[in-house]
């Protein structure tokens, strides 16, 4: 597993990364976020010993990262923020060079660049200067030289960054395949991803964590949680709001789609028969389905859809987060 112990990375005044502990096991896949400049690729770059840590440290698979660099490095697949750096190379050569520093030779060495090829869809390019590549292939250049040695333990910065939708959803399927028996830290903006792929995320705001959860866990923090949508037709909106609100565990009813709105849509339904949406917050830690569910029934309200949210995860990140983001 990764530990990570009280790390702290400062640049003259500014601390990065302040104190920050946590550990990740195999078959996790941990998904940081954080507002830019949050200390995400600084803490990624002193687990894989890149740069020095302040204070603090981490182990890797039980190897100090400031005692055992070496035994770290070898058991990391590190894809950093930036792509390749080796830009006069061609895919191939870069390839090649990067399985010798991993210590393959000979036949070996051929076979693995080979294979990694073609798991990362390279091989049309694969004699092309990597300076001429589209972002998007530079990214796949990056993950060929982070998977190649199949390493039990991956870093990954924004792995999906500059990738077109299709190779977006391939990462994410092979993050998750890997994620099986790997373990797995990556950074991403996209708060989509962290849902799709990640068993636990860690929310960091100015080199602090400030949520550390399933994404389910995580996304119960949001205001919407447990909340109802109910689509609704045939009732009196102003009537129906007040008496939902008396509903037991109702804290409050909003109107999300106003009646006249919908009239344009709607023109074979007349006034009393409009389609309105509502959202019924419940009081908190209350669960409100059942009754309201029971109420409308009760009411013979047409009801053309009922939802019961699971939380907005952009909710959750803006209110942990919003001191905002650092330079
Ligand atoms: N080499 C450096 N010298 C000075 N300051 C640095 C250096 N590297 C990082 N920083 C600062 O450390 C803070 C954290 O940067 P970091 O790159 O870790 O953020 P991040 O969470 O990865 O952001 P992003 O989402 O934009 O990638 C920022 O304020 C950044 O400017
Ligand atoms: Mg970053």
């Amino acid at each position: 597993m990764i530990a990570v112990q009280s790390l702290s990375r400062h640049f003259g005044s500014i601390k990065a990364v302040d104190d920050i502990s946590f550990s990740v096991n195999k078959g996790e896949i941990l998904g940081f976020l954080g507002p830019n400049g949050a200390g995400k690729s600084t803490t990624m770059k002193m687990i894989t010993t890149f740069l020095a840590p302040t204070s603090g440290t981490a182990t890797v698979d039980g190897f100090d990262i400031l005692e055992q660099p070496l035994e770290v490095r070898s058991r990391i697949g590190y894809l950093p923020e930036s792509s390749p750096s080796y830009k006069d190379m061609n895919v191939f050569d870069f390839l090649m060079f990067a399985a010798e520093v991993r210590g393959f030779d000979g036949d070996e060495r051929l076979k693995k660049v080979k294979d990694i090829m073609e798991t990362c869809n390279l091989k049309e390019v694969a004699y092309q200067q990597i300076d001429t590549l589209s972002k998007g292939y530079r990214q796949r250049v990056g993950f060929a030289q982070a998977f190649l040695h199949d390493p039990d333990y991956l870093i990954l910065d924004e792995p999906t960054d500059g990738l077109d939708p299709n190779q977006k959803q391939e990462v994410r399927n092979l993050i998750k395949r890997m994620g099986q028996e790997k373990c797995i830290i990556l950074s991403t903006h996209i708060l989509e991803e962290v849902e799709a792929v990640c068993t636990r995320a860690i929310i960091i705001g100015e080199g602090k964590i400030v949520a550390d959860g399933s994404p389910e866990e995580l996304r119960s923090k949001s205001q919407l949680h447990g909340a109802i949508t109910l689509d609704v037709a045939g009732a009196n909106l102003e009537s129906a709001i007040a008496e939902l609100e008396k509903v037991q565990g109702v804290d409050r009813v909003e109107k999300l789609i106003a009646q006249d709105s919908q009239k344009d849509n709607n023109d074979k339904k007349d006034e009393d028969n409009e389609l309105a949406r509502l959202r019924i917050f419940p009081m908190c830690g209350k669960s409100i389905a059942h009754d309201v569910a029971n109420f409308v029934h009760s009411k013979k309200w047409v009801v053309d859809g009922f939802t019961v949210e699971k939380g907005d995860l952009n909710e959750v990140f803006y209110n942990l987060t919003k001191g905002g983001a650092k330079q």
